[in-house]
């Protein structure tokens, strides 16, 4: 008797794809990322790559992809902790139409360290005698060797060419680069940090965001709304259902889509709204669902139950309540889970889907 073996599956670990490895792995991807860095006693984040590092504001971010929504979300962690920061696409960002001289901090977010838009904006960074900055998870790669300080996210190898465990670490290490270089201290931050490994695994271990993805696998198209941390969550959301279904979606910042993208949603456009916490933004964000709902549009709330949100959504997906800071981290794996089954019930090539390349090596 023979097995018939396919040495592209040994990898795999009984998986039907990397991608649903790589999402399973995040509580494991995090820890990695968190060891070591994060002290409970003093609430403090320390990086030993930064020693002695002189940050000078404004701090300026350039990525492509889902590291860009990690860029966005790690540049308004440091506004939130008084650093001004800015987050650009790196194919948009051009040293000589901006500022950028030797008191300029660039930080390329890089997963692979070698999408040349990214190099390029790096390049003309240190060309202009900026202090740049490589947030990458692959050791010694060109993004690592061409910078001035690199912190490593550490999620090990990614296969899949959507990127769904290494914008988690992203995330993580962007929350501890802005605490450990604005001197943000928070006993409440760190032990948040600490339990998202165990949040996301709550979520690994539910059966809803499949659900959801069965029910809703004719849809013409996926909207996402958040605000504030949610809001490159909602992107990511997009992105992710968008480059492994085909199908068209869309993020938005919840707040804009009263202006032009409300003419889109019909019943046949489910829109995912991600709400945490009973917040001013929560609040917001209810108002816009609500209009949506009005519409007889289908809703699937990501939210910790905290606010109303249920109460006009017809599906809810749930995350343990924290802050909204980490629970961002959590509800993203809700996206990614609801992306991954659409994508299975679809039949695509999830690992690989068309015309898409893991690392995108020209400008
Ligand atoms: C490609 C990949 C994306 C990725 C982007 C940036 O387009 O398909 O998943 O987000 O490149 O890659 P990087 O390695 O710079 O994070």
């Amino acid at each position: 008797e023979t097995i018939e073996w396919d040495p592209e599956d040994a990898g795999k670990s009984g998986y039907d794809h990397y991608m649903r490895k790589e999402i399973n792995e995040q509580p494991s991807a995090l820890r990695e990322c968190f060891r070591g860095r994060l002290d409970e006693l003093s609430g403090r984040v320390t990086l030993e790559e930064f020693e002695g590092f002189e940050l000078n504001p404004p701090v300026t971010f350039v990525a492509c992809g889902t590291s860009y929504h990690a860029a966005l979300f790690g540049a308004q962690l440091f506004r939130e902790w008084g650093v001004p920061a800015h987050a650009y696409l790196a194919s948009e960002f051009e040293a000589e139409t901006m500022p950028i001289d030797t008191d300029s901090v660039v930080v390329g977010v890089t997963q692979s360290g070698e999408t040349a838009d990214t190099l390029r904006a790096l390049r003309e960074a240190n060309a202009a005698g900026a202090t740049t900055v490589a947030v990458t998870n692959v050791v010694g790669s060109s993004a690592a060797r061409e910078t001035d300080r690199v912190l490593y996210i550490r999620a090990g190898p990614e296969i899949s060419v959507a990127a769904t465990k290494t914008f988690a670490s992203q995330q993580a290490a962007l929350t501890m680069l802005a605490a450990a270089l604005s001197n943000h201290r928070s006993r409440d931050l760190v032990r948040e940090l600490r339990s998202v490994p165990d949040r996301i695994q709550s979520v690994l271990d539910e059966d809803a965001a499949r659900e959801v993805a069965s029910t809703y696998a004719d849809a013409s198209a996926y909207f996402f709304i958040g605000r504030g941390y949610h809001y490159p969550v909602a992107l990511e959301g997009a992105l992710k259902m968008k480059e492994i279904t085909y199908k068209h979606a869309e993020g938005f910042a919840a707040g804009e889509l009263k202006h032009g993208p409300l003419a889109l949603v019909t019943e046949q456009t489910p829109v995912f709204a991600i709400v945490t916490g009973d917040g001013r933004r929560a609040e917001k964000t209810i108002g816009n669902v609500k209009e949506v709902e009005a519409r007889g549009t289908p809703v699937v709330a990501i939210t910790d139950g905290r606010s109303e949100v249920g109460r006009y959504a017809d599906h809810v997906l749930e995350v343990p309540s924290a802050g909204e800071i980490t629970s961002s981290m959590v509800a993203n794996v809700q996206l990614q889970r609801v992306a991954y089954w659409t994508a299975h019930e679809l039949g695509r090539s999830i690992d690989k889907p068309r015309n898409l390349a893991k690392s995108v090596t020209v400008e």
